[in-house]
């Protein structure tokens, strides 16, 4: 099968900045302060699923009230962005621009496709909106990873079809999403990543020609 690849689309929280720590350090004191247990692992089933999702997750079968339920969600949110305070562009994880701006040059879009409602923001604090020519965010689509809503709707924003595409992702909900959408995979740094294409420890050593080398070889 021959592979035409026009653009690379990322996930942002654990891909291109190590803002999946500070998610989890904002459930952490949460579920500290409610007197919930919840340790590193559960915040593994917690990575690139929706703040609904992760609270339900994080809750594990306990059941409060639709009020409590929203004030829980913003009071993990205002820790979150708190943790964001001082986040510049030192904060992007290594290899990543390097790989966005090769990847630039040889003619490849670039979209970015997040659950997350901060992402924007997110993306103005590292100062590298601008390297990204779509932006899906956790307001483009209803239905979040593992559905692959988000990102066929930043792949019809790049002007390119599934095929066409290749994703970066650290989580099981956001592989499963691309599988399912038909996108090409490249997983990202964790285990629950395995069923991607291509895998790498992280983005350091990432080139976009070794990574398209990487993806005609498995669909050989
Ligand atoms: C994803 C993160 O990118 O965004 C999840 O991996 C997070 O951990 C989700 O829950 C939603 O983020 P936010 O910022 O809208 O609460
Ligand atoms: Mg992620």
């Amino acid at each position: 099968m021959t592979i035409d690849i026009h653009a690379f689309i990322f996930d942002l929280d654990g891909v291109i900045t190590d803002t999946a720590e500070f998610h989890y350090l904002a459930w952490k004191r949460l579920a500290d302060e409610e007197g919930i247990p919840f340790t590193r692992q559960d915040n593994e089933a917690l990575r690139g699923v929706s703040r609904r999702e992760s609270l339900d997750r994080l809750l594990k079968g306990r059941s409060i009230d639709e009020a409590t339920a929203q004030a829980w969600m913003q009071r993990k949110n205002d820790y979150y962005i708190a943790s964001l305070n001082d986040i510049t562009l030192a904060n992007v994880l290594p290899g990543a621009l390097n790989l966005l701006d090769e990847a630039r040059r040889a003619g490849i879009r670039i979209g970015l496709a997040s659950a997350s409602k901060n992402a924007q923001f997110v993306l103005e604090k590292l100062s590298i909106i601008d390297r990204f020519d779509a932006i899906g965010d956790g307001y483009s689509v209803v239905n979040t990873k593992p559905a692959p809503d988000l990102f066929i709707w930043t792949a019809g924003r790049l002007d390119v079809s599934p095929p066409q595409a290749v994703i970066f992702e650290d989580s099981e909900a956001g592989i499963a999403a691309a599988l399912t959408g038909g996108f090409w995979t490249v997983g990202i740094g964790h285990a629950s990543v395995d069923k991607a294409h291509v895998l790498l420890p992280d983005l350091s050593e990432a080139r976009a020609a070794a990574i398209l080398a990487a993806l005609r070889t498995t669909s050989e």
